[in-house]
Protein backbone atom coordinates (compact mmCIF):
# COMPACT_ATOMS: atom_id res chain seq x y z
CA UNK A 1 0.00 0.00 0.00
CA UNK A 2 1.21 3.39 -1.12
CA UNK A 3 0.74 5.86 1.11
CA UNK A 4 0.70 8.69 -1.52
CA UNK A 5 -1.00 6.70 -3.75
CA UNK A 6 -0.30 5.13 -7.20
CA UNK A 7 0.94 7.63 -10.28
CA UNK A 8 -0.74 6.70 -13.20
CA UNK A 9 0.98 7.77 -16.89
CA UNK A 10 -1.71 8.17 -19.20
CA UNK A 11 -0.85 8.07 -22.59
CA UNK A 12 -4.57 8.29 -24.56
CA UNK A 13 -2.30 8.53 -28.31
CA UNK A 14 -4.47 8.99 -31.24
CA UNK A 15 -7.99 8.76 -32.73
CA UNK A 16 -10.76 6.49 -30.80
CA UNK A 17 -7.59 6.03 -28.13
CA UNK A 18 -8.62 9.24 -26.71
CA UNK A 19 -12.29 8.92 -26.48
CA UNK A 20 -11.79 5.63 -24.87
CA UNK A 21 -9.21 6.32 -22.40
CA UNK A 22 -11.95 9.53 -21.35
CA UNK A 23 -14.42 6.74 -20.37
CA UNK A 24 -11.60 4.77 -18.29
CA UNK A 25 -10.69 7.61 -16.54
CA UNK A 26 -14.23 8.23 -16.32
CA UNK A 27 -14.71 4.78 -14.29
CA UNK A 28 -11.34 5.54 -12.47
CA UNK A 29 -12.94 8.98 -11.03
CA UNK A 30 -16.09 6.98 -10.14
CA UNK A 31 -14.24 3.79 -8.17
CA UNK A 32 -12.60 7.26 -6.07
CA UNK A 33 -15.54 9.01 -5.07
CA UNK A 34 -15.98 9.29 -1.20
CA UNK A 35 -12.70 8.77 -0.31
CA UNK A 36 -9.08 10.58 -1.21
CA UNK A 37 -8.17 8.93 -4.56
CA UNK A 38 -5.54 6.27 -3.67
CA UNK A 39 -4.47 7.11 -7.88
CA UNK A 40 -3.10 9.70 -9.35
CA UNK A 41 -3.56 9.89 -13.17
CA UNK A 42 -1.32 11.95 -15.17
CA UNK A 43 -2.16 12.39 -19.43
CA UNK A 44 0.52 12.83 -22.06
CA UNK A 45 0.23 13.61 -25.47
CA UNK A 46 1.66 11.37 -27.92
CA UNK A 47 1.10 9.03 -30.76
CA UNK A 48 1.14 9.72 -34.79
CA UNK A 49 -1.39 13.02 -34.54
CA UNK A 50 1.13 14.58 -32.28
CA UNK A 51 4.30 13.52 -34.30
CA UNK A 52 2.75 15.07 -37.66
CA UNK A 53 2.24 18.17 -35.51
CA UNK A 54 5.61 17.98 -33.10
CA UNK A 55 8.11 16.16 -35.52
CA UNK A 56 8.65 13.66 -32.36
CA UNK A 57 6.11 10.79 -30.90
CA UNK A 58 5.92 12.07 -27.92
CA UNK A 59 6.34 14.88 -25.20
CA UNK A 60 9.84 14.28 -23.18
CA UNK A 61 7.81 14.40 -20.00
CA UNK A 62 6.02 11.68 -21.11
CA UNK A 63 8.90 8.96 -21.89
CA UNK A 64 9.68 9.74 -18.16
CA UNK A 65 6.82 9.37 -16.59
CA UNK A 66 5.94 6.22 -17.94
CA UNK A 67 9.29 4.58 -16.55
CA UNK A 68 8.91 6.44 -12.79
CA UNK A 69 5.50 5.73 -12.82
CA UNK A 70 3.34 3.15 -10.61
CA UNK A 71 1.75 2.37 -14.05
CA UNK A 72 0.94 2.65 -17.45
CA UNK A 73 -2.37 3.02 -19.28
CA UNK A 74 -2.45 3.42 -23.49
CA UNK A 75 -5.13 4.08 -25.49
CA UNK A 76 -4.12 3.55 -29.01
CA UNK A 77 -1.78 4.58 -31.51
CA UNK A 78 -1.20 4.76 -35.14
CA UNK A 79 -2.74 7.69 -37.77
CA UNK A 80 -2.90 7.78 -41.79
CA UNK A 81 0.02 9.04 -43.02
CA UNK A 82 2.03 9.31 -39.76
CA UNK A 83 5.16 7.54 -40.94
CA UNK A 84 9.04 7.64 -39.18
CA UNK A 85 11.57 8.27 -41.56
CA UNK A 86 12.18 4.22 -41.24
CA UNK A 87 9.26 3.67 -42.07
CA UNK A 88 8.19 2.65 -38.76
CA UNK A 89 4.73 3.14 -37.58
CA UNK A 90 4.80 6.96 -35.83
CA UNK A 91 3.59 6.13 -32.02
CA UNK A 92 5.83 3.06 -32.25
CA UNK A 93 7.12 4.59 -28.95
CA UNK A 94 4.57 3.81 -27.06
CA UNK A 95 3.53 0.96 -27.60
CA UNK A 96 6.54 -1.53 -29.31
CA UNK A 97 9.39 1.00 -27.21
CA UNK A 98 7.89 0.90 -24.27
CA UNK A 99 7.52 -3.21 -24.63
CA UNK A 100 10.85 -2.94 -25.21
CA UNK A 101 12.52 -0.29 -23.18
CA UNK A 102 10.55 -1.49 -19.99
CA UNK A 103 11.15 -5.25 -20.30
CA UNK A 104 7.18 -5.81 -20.10
CA UNK A 105 8.18 -9.47 -21.51
CA UNK A 106 4.61 -10.80 -21.01
CA UNK A 107 1.62 -9.60 -22.80
CA UNK A 108 -1.80 -11.12 -21.14
CA UNK A 109 -4.75 -11.05 -23.02
CA UNK A 110 -7.84 -12.72 -21.29
CA UNK A 111 -10.82 -13.77 -23.06
CA UNK A 112 -13.92 -14.15 -21.34
CA UNK A 113 -17.15 -14.05 -22.69
CA UNK A 114 -19.55 -12.17 -20.11
CA UNK A 115 -23.14 -12.58 -20.44
CA UNK A 116 -25.12 -10.33 -22.50
CA UNK A 117 -22.32 -9.82 -24.77
CA UNK A 118 -23.38 -10.64 -28.25
CA UNK A 119 -21.20 -11.78 -31.46
CA UNK A 120 -21.66 -11.50 -35.33
CA UNK A 121 -19.13 -13.95 -37.17
CA UNK A 122 -21.78 -13.54 -40.23
CA UNK A 123 -25.52 -12.21 -40.66
CA UNK A 124 -27.15 -11.40 -37.25
CA UNK A 125 -25.65 -10.59 -33.79
CA UNK A 126 -26.52 -13.38 -31.54
CA UNK A 127 -25.28 -15.02 -28.87
CA UNK A 128 -23.61 -18.15 -30.18
CA UNK A 129 -20.83 -19.46 -27.68
CA UNK A 130 -22.74 -20.55 -23.89
CA UNK A 131 -20.32 -17.29 -21.85
CA UNK A 132 -19.20 -20.13 -19.47
CA UNK A 133 -17.37 -21.98 -21.93
CA UNK A 134 -14.98 -18.91 -22.80
CA UNK A 135 -12.77 -18.22 -20.38
CA UNK A 136 -8.94 -18.11 -21.00
CA UNK A 137 -6.04 -16.31 -20.85
CA UNK A 138 -3.36 -15.73 -23.86
CA UNK A 139 -0.01 -14.81 -22.60
CA UNK A 140 2.14 -13.53 -25.82
CA UNK A 141 5.87 -13.57 -25.51
CA UNK A 142 6.31 -9.51 -26.09
CA UNK A 143 9.93 -8.70 -26.39
CA UNK A 144 11.76 -11.13 -28.83
CA UNK A 145 10.47 -13.52 -31.70
CA UNK A 146 10.05 -11.55 -34.81
CA UNK A 147 9.51 -8.33 -33.58
CA UNK A 148 12.88 -8.46 -32.36
CA UNK A 149 14.30 -5.20 -34.11
CA UNK A 150 16.91 -6.44 -36.23
CA UNK A 151 15.72 -5.94 -39.55
CA UNK A 152 16.18 -4.47 -43.18
CA UNK A 153 16.37 -4.13 -46.28
CA UNK A 154 19.43 -4.44 -49.22
CA UNK A 155 20.11 -3.82 -52.61
CA UNK A 156 16.76 -1.35 -52.65
CA UNK A 157 15.33 -1.36 -55.96
CA UNK A 158 15.31 -3.37 -58.89
CA UNK A 159 14.71 -7.27 -58.53
CA UNK A 160 17.78 -8.50 -56.40
CA UNK A 161 16.22 -6.47 -53.49
CA UNK A 162 15.50 -7.84 -50.18
CA UNK A 163 14.21 -7.15 -46.96
CA UNK A 164 14.79 -9.17 -43.38
CA UNK A 165 13.30 -9.89 -40.07
CA UNK A 166 14.85 -11.70 -37.69
CA UNK A 167 13.52 -14.32 -35.92
CA UNK A 168 15.35 -14.58 -32.47
CA UNK A 169 14.00 -16.94 -29.47
CA UNK A 170 16.26 -16.80 -26.65
CA UNK A 171 16.58 -19.43 -23.53
CA UNK A 172 15.46 -16.13 -21.08
CA UNK A 173 12.67 -15.11 -22.87
CA UNK A 174 11.25 -18.43 -23.79
CA UNK A 175 11.84 -19.34 -20.29
CA UNK A 176 10.81 -16.51 -18.26
CA UNK A 177 7.26 -16.70 -20.24
CA UNK A 178 6.95 -20.23 -19.65
CA UNK A 179 7.36 -19.35 -16.42
CA UNK A 180 4.48 -16.52 -15.77
CA UNK A 181 1.87 -18.67 -17.78
CA UNK A 182 2.66 -21.67 -15.06
CA UNK A 183 2.55 -19.27 -12.40
CA UNK A 184 -0.95 -17.97 -14.16
CA UNK A 185 -2.17 -21.37 -14.23
CA UNK A 186 -1.31 -21.73 -10.34
CA UNK A 187 -3.34 -18.60 -9.58
CA UNK A 188 -6.43 -19.63 -11.85
CA UNK A 189 -7.63 -22.43 -9.78
CA UNK A 190 -10.76 -22.86 -11.74
CA UNK A 191 -9.13 -24.29 -14.77
CA UNK A 192 -10.28 -25.09 -18.38
CA UNK A 193 -13.92 -24.55 -18.64
CA UNK A 194 -14.24 -28.05 -20.40
CA UNK A 195 -12.94 -29.82 -17.37
CA UNK A 196 -11.58 -28.01 -14.56
CA UNK A 197 -8.17 -29.19 -15.05
CA UNK A 198 -5.50 -26.31 -14.87
CA UNK A 199 -3.81 -26.70 -18.11
CA UNK A 200 -1.04 -24.34 -20.42
CA UNK A 201 -0.73 -24.98 -23.77
CA UNK A 202 2.11 -24.09 -25.82
CA UNK A 203 1.16 -22.62 -29.02
CA UNK A 204 3.93 -22.74 -31.79
CA UNK A 205 5.06 -24.24 -35.29
CA UNK A 206 8.00 -26.44 -33.60
CA UNK A 207 7.23 -28.95 -36.60
CA UNK A 208 8.90 -26.66 -38.50
CA UNK A 209 10.82 -23.66 -37.22
CA UNK A 210 14.12 -24.62 -35.09
CA UNK A 211 12.98 -21.30 -32.48
CA UNK A 212 9.80 -22.99 -31.70
CA UNK A 213 11.32 -26.52 -31.14
CA UNK A 214 13.62 -24.63 -28.74
CA UNK A 215 10.10 -22.38 -27.19
CA UNK A 216 8.31 -25.95 -26.53
CA UNK A 217 11.33 -27.50 -25.01
CA UNK A 218 11.89 -24.61 -22.83
CA UNK A 219 8.14 -24.71 -21.96
CA UNK A 220 8.74 -28.60 -21.19
CA UNK A 221 11.56 -28.22 -19.05
CA UNK A 222 10.14 -25.20 -16.82
CA UNK A 223 6.31 -27.03 -16.54
CA UNK A 224 7.95 -30.27 -14.98
CA UNK A 225 8.55 -27.87 -12.21
CA UNK A 226 4.73 -27.43 -12.21
CA UNK A 227 3.47 -31.17 -11.93
CA UNK A 228 0.16 -30.26 -10.87
CA UNK A 229 -0.63 -28.68 -13.92
CA UNK A 230 -1.79 -30.68 -17.44
CA UNK A 231 0.80 -29.50 -20.48
CA UNK A 232 -0.91 -29.38 -23.56
CA UNK A 233 0.44 -28.37 -27.13
CA UNK A 234 -1.34 -27.19 -30.30
CA UNK A 235 0.38 -25.44 -33.81
CA UNK A 236 -0.55 -22.50 -34.47
CA UNK A 237 -2.66 -23.22 -37.61
CA UNK A 238 -4.41 -26.32 -36.28
CA UNK A 239 -4.99 -23.97 -33.23
CA UNK A 240 -6.64 -21.05 -34.73
CA UNK A 241 -9.35 -24.01 -35.56
CA UNK A 242 -9.90 -25.66 -32.02
CA UNK A 243 -9.98 -22.26 -30.04
CA UNK A 244 -12.71 -21.46 -32.72
CA UNK A 245 -14.36 -25.05 -32.09
CA UNK A 246 -13.64 -26.25 -28.88
CA UNK A 247 -12.99 -22.69 -26.37
CA UNK A 248 -13.40 -24.24 -23.46
CA UNK A 249 -10.65 -26.69 -24.30
CA UNK A 250 -8.25 -23.55 -22.86
CA UNK A 251 -7.21 -22.40 -19.56
CA UNK A 252 -3.74 -20.65 -20.50
CA UNK A 253 -2.55 -20.34 -23.57
CA UNK A 254 1.39 -19.06 -24.30
CA UNK A 255 2.44 -18.42 -27.65
CA UNK A 256 5.60 -16.70 -29.24
CA UNK A 257 5.48 -13.00 -30.31
CA UNK A 258 3.84 -13.15 -33.86
CA UNK A 259 1.89 -15.74 -33.19
CA UNK A 260 0.50 -14.54 -29.85
CA UNK A 261 -0.04 -11.29 -32.24
CA UNK A 262 -2.08 -13.14 -34.19
CA UNK A 263 -4.34 -15.41 -32.14
CA UNK A 264 -5.12 -13.45 -29.52
CA UNK A 265 -6.95 -11.16 -32.70
CA UNK A 266 -9.03 -14.72 -33.34
CA UNK A 267 -9.91 -15.14 -29.97
CA UNK A 268 -11.36 -11.77 -29.15
CA UNK A 269 -14.31 -12.83 -31.06
CA UNK A 270 -15.19 -15.90 -29.16
CA UNK A 271 -15.64 -12.50 -26.86
CA UNK A 272 -17.67 -10.10 -28.38
CA UNK A 273 -14.76 -8.98 -30.72
CA UNK A 274 -12.02 -6.59 -30.80
CA UNK A 275 -14.20 -4.10 -28.72
CA UNK A 276 -13.93 -6.10 -25.20
CA UNK A 277 -10.38 -7.43 -25.40
CA UNK A 278 -7.63 -6.49 -23.02
CA UNK A 279 -3.86 -6.54 -22.56
CA UNK A 280 -1.31 -5.92 -19.73
CA UNK A 281 2.21 -5.96 -20.89
CA UNK A 282 3.90 -7.02 -18.09
CA UNK A 283 7.58 -6.86 -16.51
CA UNK A 284 9.40 -7.38 -13.57
CA UNK A 285 9.60 -3.75 -12.72
CA UNK A 286 6.70 -2.19 -14.93
CA UNK A 287 3.33 -2.58 -16.68
CA UNK A 288 1.15 -0.99 -19.14
CA UNK A 289 -2.20 -2.33 -19.98
CA UNK A 290 -4.09 -1.26 -23.29
CA UNK A 291 -7.00 -2.06 -25.16
CA UNK A 292 -5.71 -4.54 -27.90
CA UNK A 293 -7.57 -2.76 -30.51
CA UNK A 294 -6.27 0.61 -32.51
CA UNK A 295 -6.92 4.07 -33.07
CA UNK A 296 -9.56 3.21 -35.89
CA UNK A 297 -9.09 6.56 -37.99
CA UNK A 298 -12.36 6.12 -39.67
CA UNK A 299 -14.43 6.12 -35.95
CA UNK A 300 -12.24 9.00 -34.75
CA UNK A 301 -14.53 11.93 -33.25
CA UNK A 302 -17.82 10.32 -33.40
CA UNK A 303 -18.70 8.73 -29.81
CA UNK A 304 -19.25 5.49 -31.53
CA UNK A 305 -16.47 2.74 -30.53
CA UNK A 306 -16.76 0.13 -27.94
CA UNK A 307 -14.71 1.41 -24.88
CA UNK A 308 -15.37 -1.75 -22.74
CA UNK A 309 -11.79 -3.41 -23.42
CA UNK A 310 -10.18 0.00 -21.61
CA UNK A 311 -12.79 -1.04 -18.69
CA UNK A 312 -10.93 -4.56 -18.76
CA UNK A 313 -7.41 -2.78 -19.05
CA UNK A 314 -7.94 -0.61 -15.96
CA UNK A 315 -9.65 -3.60 -14.11
CA UNK A 316 -6.06 -5.84 -14.92
CA UNK A 317 -4.05 -2.56 -14.24
CA UNK A 318 -5.75 -2.42 -10.82
CA UNK A 319 -5.27 -6.21 -10.05
CA UNK A 320 -1.39 -5.78 -11.14
CA UNK A 321 -0.96 -2.60 -8.99
CA UNK A 322 -2.92 -4.85 -6.29
CA UNK A 323 -1.09 -7.63 -6.15
CA UNK A 324 2.25 -5.95 -7.01
CA UNK A 325 2.02 -3.53 -3.67
CA UNK A 326 0.48 -6.05 -1.36
CA UNK A 327 -2.83 -3.88 -1.74
CA UNK A 328 -6.24 -5.65 -1.21
CA UNK A 329 -8.15 -2.68 -1.55
CA UNK A 330 -6.97 -1.97 -5.02
CA UNK A 331 -7.67 -5.93 -5.35
CA UNK A 332 -11.17 -5.16 -4.42
CA UNK A 333 -11.34 -1.99 -6.20
CA UNK A 334 -10.54 -4.17 -9.22
CA UNK A 335 -13.47 -6.58 -8.59
CA UNK A 336 -15.58 -4.00 -8.00
CA UNK A 337 -15.04 -2.58 -11.28
CA UNK A 338 -15.42 -6.12 -12.85
CA UNK A 339 -19.18 -6.73 -11.59
CA UNK A 340 -20.10 -3.17 -12.44
CA UNK A 341 -19.17 -4.29 -15.73
CA UNK A 342 -20.66 -7.84 -15.75
CA UNK A 343 -23.74 -6.01 -14.69
CA UNK A 344 -24.00 -3.21 -17.51
CA UNK A 345 -23.38 -6.13 -20.00
CA UNK A 346 -25.53 -8.04 -18.91
CA UNK A 347 -28.32 -5.95 -19.10
CA UNK A 348 -27.64 -4.81 -22.65
CA UNK A 349 -27.84 -1.08 -22.03
CA UNK A 350 -24.64 -0.15 -23.05
CA UNK A 351 -24.30 -1.33 -26.69
CA UNK A 352 -22.21 0.38 -29.10
CA UNK A 353 -22.55 -0.38 -32.75
CA UNK A 354 -19.98 -2.99 -32.89
CA UNK A 355 -22.94 -5.15 -31.17
CA UNK A 356 -25.58 -3.77 -33.46
CA UNK A 357 -26.18 -0.89 -30.51
CA UNK A 358 -26.91 2.45 -30.38
CA UNK A 359 -25.15 3.61 -27.21
CA UNK A 360 -22.13 5.72 -27.66
CA UNK A 361 -18.77 5.52 -26.23
CA UNK A 362 -20.05 8.27 -23.32
CA UNK A 363 -23.09 6.42 -22.89
CA UNK A 364 -21.41 3.20 -21.75
CA UNK A 365 -18.96 4.99 -19.70
CA UNK A 366 -21.98 6.68 -17.64
CA UNK A 367 -23.29 3.41 -17.38
CA UNK A 368 -20.57 1.67 -16.14
CA UNK A 369 -19.40 4.72 -13.60
CA UNK A 370 -23.49 4.74 -12.23
CA UNK A 371 -23.15 0.90 -11.64
CA UNK A 372 -20.39 1.29 -9.66
CA UNK A 373 -22.30 4.27 -7.50
CA UNK A 374 -25.52 1.93 -7.08
CA UNK A 375 -22.97 -1.14 -6.14
CA UNK A 376 -21.55 0.79 -3.27
CA UNK A 377 -18.05 -0.01 -1.69
C1 LIG B 1 -1.03 -5.30 -30.64
C2 LIG B 1 -0.84 -4.45 -31.86
C3 LIG B 1 0.61 -4.01 -31.93
C4 LIG B 1 1.45 -5.25 -32.13
C5 LIG B 1 0.88 -2.95 -33.03
C6 LIG B 1 0.04 -1.72 -32.84
C7 LIG B 1 2.33 -2.56 -33.10
O1 LIG B 1 -1.25 -5.12 -33.00
O2 LIG B 1 -0.82 -4.79 -29.52
O3 LIG B 1 -1.40 -6.47 -30.76
O4 LIG B 1 1.72 -5.67 -33.25
O5 LIG B 1 1.83 -5.84 -31.12
MN1 LIG C 1 -2.14 -7.06 -32.58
Amino acid sequence: MKDAGYSIAVFPGDGTGREVVREGLKVLGALAEGGPAPWHPTEYAGGGEYYLAHGREWEPEGAAAARSADAVLLGAVGWPGATLPNGDLAGRALVLGLREGLDLYANVRPCKLYPGVLHRISGEFREVWAPKNVDLVIVRENTEGLYTPARGRLRRGGDTEVAIDTRVITRKGSERIARFAFELARKRPAGAPEDGRRRVTCVDKSNVLEGCRFFRETFDRVGAEYPEIERDYAYVDAFTQWIVRNPEHYSVVVAPNMMGDIITDLAAVLQGGMGFAAGGNVGAEHAMFEPVHGSAPKHAGQNRVNPFATFFAVEQMLRWLGGRHGDAGLVAQADRLERAVANVLARGTARTYDQGGTATTSDAGDRVAEAIRSGGR
